[in-house]
């Protein structure tokens, strides 16, 4: 199933661009980005036009094949050295979700394996190792879902924030999976969503693919949720995630943790999803994970007609950590790991 359509991010026909769906559009206009040069996907990925953990993975995954068929070089470690700039480049877009070094990582890992091919078979491979970048994503985000379903029941208040739906990975999304298999099966979900300033993932994209699958959907304010929990109208928060960290700490977007926080408070459980690429062993906590700051004018202007706020200074980090003592419990296509997370995370990387 598809629920946006088609897949956000894919290699085009004749296989000389990534086509996006620019996430900046939506839900007002469906267009679709054409990205053929390096510059081209460094924007789309920095302006968020392409964004979500995986979904950035995938489409580094299409580029850096889509740009080693422009390198000229006659040797292999010219284009190995020319492709391997191009993934330093790719890398510096934006530094929180690991999913884009880690496919990068894997793009060059294949073609250093195949060295000894001609150049024109390295490219072959390199196309297929971005497929299965993108067909795995689509499978493990299924098996999230299925995961998902078991910790929840019909009729449940799930609250999420920011957006881990089909934009920002393939097909189901990871925390929003279960809320599409769980509408597939009947299942009658409340879902409260948060509208995630500044830059409105919430309102903009989940609240837009829930209500394309006619999931029931209400939106709130970020500073709302305390409210709605209180009132007991959530019994899960459900949310996606950008890096793991080995003691189960997790990045994920600005305002996760306070989300968590007030989870704690009211004793309703805080569930992140990820697939298990998002977990990053070489991070022993959260304090080694590299935080988005991103420019603070997006919090006075982005989306409003005119600015909101005066000019005075603005703080705008992209992320934030929540700490694993916040989390119920991490879910990956391998399954539901529990505290102490040192321990369960490691079966799962
Ligand atoms: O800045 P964004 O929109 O890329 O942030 C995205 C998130 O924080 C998502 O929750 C996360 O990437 C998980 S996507 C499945």
């Amino acid at each position: 199933m598809n629920y946006i359509g088609s897949d956000s991010v894919r290699l085009s026909e004749d296989g000389r661009s990534v086509i996006i769906i620019d996430q900046t559009l939506l839900p007002g206009k469906t267009e679709y980005r054409a990205l053929s040069s390096a510059e081209d996907i460094f924007e789309a990925i920095k302006k968020l036009r392409v964004r979500g953990a995986p979904a950035i993975g995938i489409c580094a995954g299409y580029g850096m094949y889509v740009l080693s068929t422009q390198i000229k070089s006659a040797s292999f470690d010219e284009f190995f050295g020319d492709l391997s700039k191009t993934g330093e480049y790719l890398c510096s877009s934006r530094p929180t979700a690991v999913n884009l070094s880690a496919a990068v990582k894997r793009m060059l890992e294949a073609a250093e394996k195949n060295k000894d091919l001609p150049i024109s078979k390295i490219q072959d491979v390199l196309k297929e190792t971005a497929e299965r970048i993108h067909t795995e994503d689509i499978e493990m985000c299924l098996a999230i879902s299925e995961y998902g379903l078991s910790l929840v029941k019909d009729g449940d208040g799930i609250l999420t924030h920011c957006n881990a739906g089909p934009l920002a990975t393939s097909r189901y999304g990871t925390g929003l999976g279960t809320l599409f298999l769980g509408k597939e099966r009947g299942y009658d979900f409340h879902v409260y969503v948060d509208e995630t300033r500044p830059l409105l993932q919430g309102a903009r994209l989940t609240a837009y693919e829930l209500d394309k699958a006619g999931i029931d959907v209400t939106l709130i304010c970020d500073n709302m949720a305390s409210a709605a929990m209180k009132n007991g109208y959530i019994q899960a928060v459900f949310v996606g995630c950008d890096r793991v960290a080995a003691n189960g700490d997790t990045a994920n977007k600005i305002g996760t943790s306070g989300a968590a926080v007030l989870a704690k408070h009211y004793g309703i459980p805080f569930y992140v999803f990820c697939p298990s690429t998002t977990i990053d062993l070489s991070c022993k906590s959260g304090a080694d994970i590299p935080i988005e700051l991103r420019d603070g004018e997006e919090i006075r202007t982005m989306f409003f007609s005119e600015p909101v706020a005066p000019e005075v200074k603005c703080w705008n980090p992209s992320f934030d950590v929540t700490e694993s003592g916040l989390i119920s419990a991490i879910i990956t296509e391998k399954g539901i790991c529990r505290p102490p997370y040192e321990k369960s995370l490691a079966g799962h990387r």
